[in-house]
């Protein structure tokens, strides 16, 4: 691994990746493709480790001579790929992007390194893609947790759009041998992850005192995932999986959502003796197409690259709560885009009534 194309590294999980891995790969070079959507931020990138061996590229992944000029020029060895739409919210309301970036950006990608790779031959390079376990659709109570080889089974349009990227990726593995691998992981939380998520949502609208909105009856199951724990387990599978596998990866853990945001609440009345964030919770009408549960079966990658979590969920929201309360600054950044403004207006105002 010397030098590692990560698409979407100004992302919450790219840019935590971009991190370890400069810190883990002492000899690697890194480049950053992002086109900076709503979700991508520079604010992300800073304060790297050994920042000179990083270049930030603003670019999109459907743009095919870009991607092939850097692959060609920099030398690229590993490709890491997490630039994607990711909120099953925003598919609902606005399925198209999902399908350029995810499915087309996800095939442009291929087809670059499958060209740009071919002529020397594709030797130790390996094209990693990042994927999800909504993929698998919605577990019952008593359901057996997700593996490997659950069927594919996807009910929002973003878990459609990764499973057809997911398709596309195994594909090019079987027909033109293009060296891949695979994760599907499970909810991830941490630092730098965009507010429109459950996790960081619900800590930035506790902290301004505003109504913590649970949709349906707040009992959907979730396997939530320290981003680390995430970005180290791709590390393994790069460096020691199997080339055309996939590696299930999930945080062992089985909360409610309301279990999730209590726990919040709990660790942000123990920094500000005397609240009760609780009290803001309030429920609201269900997402559509809702899926109730999920699980991932993680026995491949523990068995085989000994890869495991590291943090439990009660330590991991108590790091990403002060981690939120202790970076002011990128929060008020993040959230003072206008686009973040109109998107809580327009995902929770149709809720207001509720709240
Ligand atoms: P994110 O939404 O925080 O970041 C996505 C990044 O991709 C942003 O920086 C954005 O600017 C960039 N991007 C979007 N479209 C692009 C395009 N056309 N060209 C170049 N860059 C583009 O996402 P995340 O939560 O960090 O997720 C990263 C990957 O992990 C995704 O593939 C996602 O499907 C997968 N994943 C995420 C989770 C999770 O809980 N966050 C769980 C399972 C899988
Ligand atoms: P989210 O963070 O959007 O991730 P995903 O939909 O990919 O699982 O949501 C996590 C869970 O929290 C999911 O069951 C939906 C629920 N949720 C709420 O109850 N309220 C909210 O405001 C949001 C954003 C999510």
């Amino acid at each position: 691994m010397h030098n590692v194309l990560v698409t979407g590294g100004a992302g919450f999980i790219g840019s935590n990746f971009v991190r370890h891995l400069l810190r883990s790969e002492p000899g690697a070079r890194v480049v950053t493709l992002d086109a900076l959507t709503y979700a991508g931020s520079l604010e992300n990138l800073k304060d790297l480790p050994d920042p000179e061996r990083h270049t930030f590229v603003h670019g999109d992944i459907c743009d095919l001579p870009l991607v092939t000029t850097i692959l060609r020029e920099r030398d690229i060895d590993t490709l890491v790929h997490f630039a994607a739409e990711t909120h099953v919210d925003r598919s609902i309301l606005g399925p198209a992007p999902f399908i350029q970036t995810n499915v087309v950006g996800t095939f442009t990608l291929l087809e670059a390194a499958r060209t740009a790779w071919a002529a020397a031959g594709y030797g130790t390079r390996r094209f990693h893609h990042v994927s999800t376990d909504e993929v698998f659709g919605s577990l019952g109570p008593s359901d057996p947790a997700f593996r490997e080889d659950t069927p594919y089974a996807p009910r929002s349009p973003y878990a459609a759009s990764k499973a057809a990227s997911d398709h596309l990726v195994r594909a090019y593995f079987h027909t033109y041998g293009l060296p891949v691998g695979i994760t599907n992981c499970s909810n991830n939380y941490g630092p730098y992850q965009f507010p429109e998520k459950l996790v960081p949502l619900i800590i930035l609208k506790a902290l301004s005192g505003k109504p913590l909105p649970v949709y349906g009856d707040g009992l959907q199951v979730r396997d939530w995932l320290y981003v680390e724990d995430h970005c180290e387990a791709i590390l393994q599978v790069i460096r020691g999986g199997r080339p055309g596998e996939t590696y299930n990866v999930g945080g062992n853990n089985q909360p409610t959502n309301l279990d999730v945001i209590q726990q919040v609440c709990v660790i942000l009345d123990e920094k500000n003796p005397g609240t009760r964030h609780a009290e803001l919770i309030r429920m609201v009408p269900d997402r559509p197409g809702h899926d109730r549960r999920y699980d991932m079966d993680f026995t491949r990658i523990r068995t085989e690259l000994g890869w495991q979590p590291r943090h439990d969920l009660a330590s991991g929201l108590r790091t990403t709560v002060e981690w939120y309360l202790a970076n002011p600054e990128w929060t008020a950044a993040i959230s003072a885009q206008p686009a973040y403004g109109e998107w809580l207006e327009r995902n929770y105002d149709q809720r207001e009534g509720n709240i």
